[in-house]
């Protein structure tokens, strides 16, 4: 990204520890970048992913570009402002989006979502499979506990999502960029592996030979093999062994077209027109964390954009230093036990404190990876829950 260094940075000032400084995210000139075509928010649960996407992709809309969000967990009150409270899988338009400065929106328009993951993974087999067979797999119980609850799905699905818009988008010019928010995996990276993790537990070994009698050949049955279906009845049940090998057999044909799937999606998100952005909160596991991704993006050549640190704690107002601060009230105090001033100058102290040490921390991030531009935004008072809190972050974000 070539715009990256054009802002000078402290939005909190410089250190004197300072091990370096770090680099800043323009964030407008990526939306504004036609080149961008897929943002992907990832980062570790909590962090503000899906506030993130969706200010993001508002702020891009706003700007100019056909902006579609597909958003996995939106708090209530936050899908209902953008009328996604419904989960049918299909993008809405936004209302209340705002014209530019000059008063032109330049066409720009944004659609939300809210992605379902059974209804997604349904589509996928819909499309894979002839209709007598697909209703078989949809019907069957296995297929039901896979598809709502199988660790990864969720992860896989959203991927699977992003291709389908992503090709919809190229078909009719319906959106110019798609803001992806990632699910709240336990693991950041769950969804990088998701699509290889279902696509392995499907078509592997392990299952085909638990469930081969279903397909009949009876050199399968090994007397090992006898013994496992025997364990198996035990643990699980005649009837959902039975179930399973059904689900099995009948999804036999479609694994090649998931790992097809799978395969295009990846190369999709390595592409020049994608940009990743790792969320992370201002604490030391969270940026260990978005270190990690963003090593891990590197090693599978994904192009990373930038580094977010959300819910930055706020620069006190005034100029005391911390010492200076807590000096004072230290002083203030012996004359006068329980000084309200004093209280407030011992908070300015900790709230500057922490505000250095977070600075500190990004600092620490910013000299391990000096590549990575980074953009700072601070928590605001309440929740982000509707347009005009969203369009506030998007501001923060672009350090307006
Ligand atoms: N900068 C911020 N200031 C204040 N609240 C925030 C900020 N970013 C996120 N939040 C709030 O934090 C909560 C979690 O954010 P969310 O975007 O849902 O995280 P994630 O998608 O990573 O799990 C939400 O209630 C959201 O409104
Ligand atoms: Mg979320």
């Amino acid at each position: 990204m070539s715009t990256q260094q054009k802002r000078s940075r402290p939005r909190f000032g410089p250190l004197a520890t300072s091990p370096g400084p770090v680099p800043d995210l323009d964030v407008d000139a990526l939306l504004d970048d036609r080149g961008t075509g897929i943002i992907v928010c990832c980062g570790s649960g909590g962090v503000g992913k899906t506030t993130t996407s969706a200010a993001l992709a508002l702020r891009a809309a706003e700007r100019g570009r056909k902006v579609v969000v597909l958003t996995i967990d939106p708090a209530r009150r936050l899908a209902q402002s953008m009328g996604i409270e419904r989960l049918d899988n299909t993008p809405r338009p936004v209302d209340g989006l705002r014209t530019n400065a000059k008063g032109n929106r330049q066409g720009g328009g944004l659609d939300a979502m809210m992605l379902d993951m059974k209804r997604t993974f349904d589509e996928v087999v819909e499309s894979q499979a002839t209709p007598e067979k697909a209703k078989q797999i949809l019907e069957n119980p296995f297929y039901i506990a896979l598809s709502s609850s199988f660790a990864g799905t969720q992860e896989y699905m959203a991927m699977e999502k992003l291709g389908q818009i992503h090709a919809d988008a190229q078909a009719d010019g319906s959106y110019d960029l798609i803001v992806v928010d990632t699910p709240p995996s336990r693991s950041a990276l769950d969804f990088l592996d998701a699509p290889e993790r279902l696509s392995s537990f499907l078509d592997g070994r392990f299952i085909r030979l638990l469930l081969a009698p279903a397909k009949g050949p009876a050199r399968m049955m090994s007397a090992g093999f006898g013994l496992i279906t025997g364990a198996l009845n035990k643990v699980l049940g005649a009837q959902v062994l039975r179930d399973m090998q059904t689900f099995v057999a009948a999804f036999d044909t479609l694994f090649g077209g998931f790992r097809q799937r799978a395969q295009k999606t990846f190369e999709l998100l390595q592409a020049d027109g994608t940009a990743f952005l790792v969320v992370a909160a201002p604490e030391p596991d969270a940026l260990r964390e978005a270190a990690y991704f963003v090593e891990r993006l590197g090693e599978d050549r994904m192009p990373l954009a930038g580094l977010i640190v959300n819910r930055a704690s706020p620069i006190p107002q005034g100029t005391l230093s911390a010492d200076e601060a807590m000096a004072a009230s230290a002083r203030l105090r012996k004359r006068e036990p329980g000084s309200l001033t004093a209280g407030l100058l011992r908070l300015h102290a900790d709230q500057t404190r922490m505000v250095e040490r977070e600075a500190l921390l990004r600092e620490r991030f910013a000299a391990a990876h000096p590549e990575v531009p980074t953009a700072v935004v601070p928590a605001l008072a309440g929740d982000v829950h509707d347009l005009a809190g969203l369009r506030r972050i998007g501001q923060l974000l672009a350090g307006a």
